[in-house]
C-alpha cells in the first residue's frame, strides 16, 4: 500500500488537473523570489555563491527594485534572498516599499543571521508596516554548532546567528515570524534531523530543503558530483525521511513523503505539477528572469520589459519553457521547485485560512 497520505494524494490530483490544463490565460504571477544581491560574507560548503566573488556591480539599483514592485501590484508572496541580503544598504527601504504592495500576504527575507543589528532594525521598521501580512525572517540553521560551522565554513557563524535569533525572540515585534531554514545536505546529514526535532519541540518552525546543484548557485562539476552522492545516500535513508515527514504540522511536512518516492526512483517524475512560470518565478540580482533556481534558463531582464513579470511570463520563450516544464523535461526536483514549496509552506499560516478565497487565489485556482 502506498505510504503517501490520502490528503497528499488528493492534493496531487487536484494540482495535476489544474496544471495540465493548456490554459495560458491562467498565468498569474503571485510569488516572486528576488535575489537582491549575490554578494556574500560567507562561503558555505553547499553553496557556490559566496565563493564566486560577486562584487555587486551589476545588481538592480534601488530605483529598479522599486520599479519592479510598482509594475507588479498583484504579488502576494515575495521573498528576498541572495547572497546575503543584509549586505544591501537599501534593504530596509525596498522591504518597506514591498510591505505596501496591495495584495501582499507574506514577505520573507533569507539571511545567514550574521548582521544582527541590521536584521533587528529591519524587523522593527518593516514588521509594524506589514498590515495584514506577515514578515518572515528566515534564518539559515544547518544543525547543532559543529554541523553549522562545518556547513557555513565559519566558526563564528553559529554564535552570530544565535545572537540574532535571541534578540529577535526578545523583541517580539508585531507581524514578525522567525523561521529556521534548514538545508539537509551531505555535510549535516547525521545531525540535522534531531536538531530539527529539538527546534520544533521548542515551538520554532523549521522549513526543510534538500541539497541541490544548479547554475543559480554558481555550482561547478564538483557540486553535481556531491548531488549524485547525496541522492544515493538519501535513497538509503528512508527512516530519516520518514522522521522528517512525521513531524507535527500541516502540509509542508506531509509533502516530504513525496521525497521518499523521488529519491528511490531513478527515472524521476515531478512529485506534483510545477507552477513555475504560471504562479511563480525568480529574478536574479541583475534582473534576469528564470523559472526557478533548479531550471536556470534566461528569459530576459526585467529592465528590458518594463519590469512587468506577467508580460515576461506570457512571452514566446516562457510559453515554450512552460511546455518543457509540463512535459517534465526540466531538471525535476523532489518537490516541483523551491517556489512551490514556499507556497505550500505558507498554507498552514492561519491568516491564509481566515480567508479561504485568498487561499484559493494563492493556489492559482481563482483569479484575484
Ligand atoms: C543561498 S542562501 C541566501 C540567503 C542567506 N545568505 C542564507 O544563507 O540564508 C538561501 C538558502 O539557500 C540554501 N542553500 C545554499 N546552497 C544550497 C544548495 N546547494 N541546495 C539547496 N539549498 C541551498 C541556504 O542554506 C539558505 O538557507
Ligand atoms: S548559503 Fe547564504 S551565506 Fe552561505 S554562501 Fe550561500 S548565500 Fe552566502
Amino acid at each position: 500500500m502506498s505510504r503517501i497520505p490520502r490528503e497528499v494524494q488528493l492534493g496531487r490530483r487536484l494540482l495535476g488537473h489544474w496544471a495540465k490544463r493548456a490554459d495560458d490565460a491562467r498565468i498569474d504571477v503571485i510569488k516572486l523570489k528576488l535575489f537582491i544581491t549575490k554578494r556574500c560574507n560567507l562561503d558555505c560548503v553547499h553553496c557556490g555563491i559566496g565563493g564566486a566573488g560577486f562584487d555587486g556591480a551589476d545588481e538592480l539599483s534601488s530605483a529598479e527594485v522599486l520599479a519592479l514592485w510598482a509594475a507588479n501590484p498583484r504579488l502576494q508572496m515575495l521573498s528576498l534572498s541572495g547572497g546575503e541580503p543584509f549586505l544591501r544598504d537599501d534593504l530596509c527601504e525596498v522591504a518597506l516599499a514591498a510591505a505596501r504592495l496591495p495584495k501582499l500576504m507574506a514577505l520573507s527575507v533569507n539571511t545567514n543571521g550574521w548582521y544582527s543589528d541590521a536584521v533587528l532594525d529591519l524587523a522593527r521598521r518593516v514588521g509594524p508596516a506589514m498590515g495584514r501580512a506577515k514578515l518572515y525572517l528566515a534564518i539559515s540553521s544547518d544543525g547543532p554548532p559543529e554541523a553549522h560551522a562545518r556547513v557555513r565554513r565559519s566558526e563564528d557563524s553559529w554564535a552570530r546567528k544565535e545572537d540574532t535569533l535571541a534578540r529577535l525572540r526578545a523583541a517580539a515585534i508585531p507581524n514578525v515570524v522567525i523561521r529556521h531554514n534548514v538545508n539537509v545536505n551531505r555535510w549535516n546529514l547525521d545531525e540535522v534531523v534531531p536538531y530539527i526535532e529539538a527546534n520544533e519541540a521548542r515551538g520554532e518552525a523549521c522549513f526543510v530543503s534538500m541539497y541541490s546543484a544548479s547554475r543559480h548557485y554558481s555550482h561547478g562539476a564538483g557540486h553535481h558530483r556531491e548531488l549524485r552522492a547525496f541522492r544515493e545516500e538519501l535513497s538509503q535513508q528512508q527512516a530519516l525521511l520518514r522522521r522528517l515527514q512525521d513531524r507535527p504540522g500541516f502540509l509542508p511536512n506531509r509533502f516530504l513523503v513525496l521525497a521518499e518516492d523521488f529519491y528511490e526512483t531513478v527515472e524521476r517524475e515531478q512529485p506534483v505539477p510545477c507552477f513555475s512560470l504560471r504562479a511563480s518565478l525568480i529574478v536574479e540580482h541583475d534582473g534576469m528572469v528564470r523559472p526557478c533556481i533548479n531550471f536556470p534558463v534566461d528569459l530576459g531582464r526585467v529592465q528590458e520589459h518594463g519590469f512587468d513579470l506577467e508580460a515576461i511570463a506570457s512571452g514566446p520563450k516562457a510559453n515554450t519553457l512552460r511546455e518543457t516544464i509540463r512535459e517534465e523535461r526540466c531538471p525535476i526536483c523532489w518537490t516541483p521547485n523551491e517556489a512551490f514549496v514556499t507556497m505550500m509552506c505558507n498554507l498552514p499560516n492561519p491568516d491564509v485560512w481566515k480567508d479561504p478565497r485568498q487561499a484559493l487565489v494563492r493556489l492559482g485556482r481563482l483569479k484575484g
